[in-house]
């Protein structure tokens, strides 16, 4: 028997189910009173759930995340970053002969048209590659119009395979732009990340190959960040689709909506935070300025995560096998330092601020030499898969309607126009 509750006013008592899940959630479209319909006030849709989704599971209080049923842990240790990308998209992992016509798929079409190729170009030297990235992934539907036939199976998944394929080009080209090399254009005998490795950094080597470490660290990082349920930029990503819109415009307002510092700018508002921070003597003084309304704790606190984000575990263990290749990163102790410290404080505790999936990351991008501008294109890169997942399941989900919500007006009503040399 489904779970139910009444709301009660003076004029009458509705019912509502309870759905089942790791959210209970009801639907608040059939609450009604005798003045018309009751809608929920929610800034920030802190409690509201927009969609439904069999993509990504989050247990914010327990620490857990799963792709499609399958813990991060498990993927991170033993899966690829397109393999990963296979299992967001289709639902289930690809077998070995799946796996290798995916790739060949993707790999196909990493080249861009050279005209995107333009469009990065026409950008000032120090643009941040955020917007290089945003307006070459939304200039690709008028390369590929196929893409507005959002409702032809066969096209919207030709134009995911293109998106996945074509994002690193561009990113490592928007890269190389700001540092004024030439691109690097891909390379069939190298696998998805270490093409986009060697497009990133190779110089004069006829080809550009990574230490398989930095390889597999870039991996694992690619696999934590492919997706994150119905974060800002998801959302983003869902209200465009509702639209009507093909993955390419939607993914690029999702991009958008990723550089803000809140959401994936915080990576590389973390290593600005730990370079100014500068040594371990001086965390105590940062923290107590965190705590009487300085700065924020970058790196730190989470919507969904009250406990310990575990794909911020995962990747302090992988700074040590990149630390091996490179060094290790003289601020790695600071931020570990910065860690011990809010976890035992008391306000840290009581709001349970934790350190999410951006505290740890930007210490490897950094010794693996990108420019902090490059951290949250880093970001956006894997979670394309996640995008692109989530592109697909809310335009072929027939209770999906136009994104539209309420507002609560607080302004002026009915005012009389005054003439401007009147006012
Ligand atoms: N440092 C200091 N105080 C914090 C922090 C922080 N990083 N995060 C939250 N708080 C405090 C906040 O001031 C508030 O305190 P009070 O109740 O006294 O007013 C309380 O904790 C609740 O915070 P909130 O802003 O209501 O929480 P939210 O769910 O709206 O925001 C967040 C979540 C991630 C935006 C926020 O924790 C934050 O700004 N963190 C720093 C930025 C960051 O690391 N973002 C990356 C998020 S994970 C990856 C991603 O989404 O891309």
């Amino acid at each position: 028997m489904p779970e139910s509750l009444k709301l009660t006013s003076p004029e009458t008592t509705v019912e509502l189910t309870v759905t089942d899940g790791a959210i209970r959630a009801t639907d608040l479209r059939q609450v009604a009173t005798d003045q018309g319909p009751l809608a929920s006030y929610d800034p920030g849709l802190v409690n509201t759930a927009s969609c439904r989704s069999a993509i990504t599971y989050i247990d914010g209080d327990a620490g857990i995340l799963e792709y499609r049923g399958y813990p991060i842990e498990q993927l991170a240790a033993n899966a690829t970053h397109l393999e990963v990308a296979y299992l967001l998209l289709y639902g289930e992992l690809p077998t070995p002969e799946q796996l290798t016509a995916w790739e060949n798929r993707v790999n196909n079409h990493r080249f861009v048209h050279e005209n995107v190729r333009s469009i990065i170009q026409s950008y000032r030297y120090d643009a941040h590659p955020m917007a290089k990235l945003m307006s070459g992934v939304a200039s690709m539907h008028t390369f590929y119009p196929s893409a507005r036939q959002i409702d032809d199976p066969e096209a919207r998944e030709r134009n995911i395979v293109r998106l996945l394929a074509k994002i690193p080009t561009m990113a490592a080209w928007a890269y190389r732009h700001s540092i004024g090399r030439h691109y690097v254009y891909p390379n069939d005998e190298l696998g998805y990340v270490d093409n986009f490795l060697a497009m990133l950094f190779q110089s004069q080597q006829l080809v550009y190959r990574a230490d398989p470490r930095v390889t597999r660290a870039l991996e694992i990082l690619f696999i934590l960040h492919a997706d994150h349920e119905q974060n800002c930029s998801t959302n983003a990503v869902r209200a465009v689709a509702s639209a009507g819109n093909d993955v390419y415009t939607s993914v690029g307002a999702g991009i958008g909506a990723l550089f803000g510092p809140l959401h994936g700018g915080a990576n590389e508002a973390v290593l600005k935070m730990l370079g100014e921070i500068g040594s371990v003597d001086r965390v105590p003084e940062f923290v107590e300025g965190v705590k009487n309304g300085g700065a924020r704790l970058m790196g730190f606190g989470h919507r969904v995560y009250k406990n310990y984000d575990p794909r911020a575990r995962i990747i302090k263990r992988a700074c040590e096998d990149v630390f091996e290749v490179t060094g290790v990163n003289p601020l790695l102790q600071v931020a570990l330092e910065l860690e011990k410290y809010a976890l035992e404080d008391e306000y840290f505790i009581k709001r349970r601020l934790y350190p999410n999936v951006d505290f740890y990351s930007g210490l490897i991008y950094e010794a693996l030499k990108f420019p902090p501008e490059m951290f949250t294109v880093l970001f956006a890169v894997p979670r394309t898969s996640g995008w692109a997942a989530q592109w697909l399941e809310g335009i072929t989900d027939p209770q999906q309607r136009i994104t539209r919500p309420k507002q609560v007006y607080t302004g002026h009503r009915n005012r009389q126009f005054i003439a401007a040399d009147e006012r």
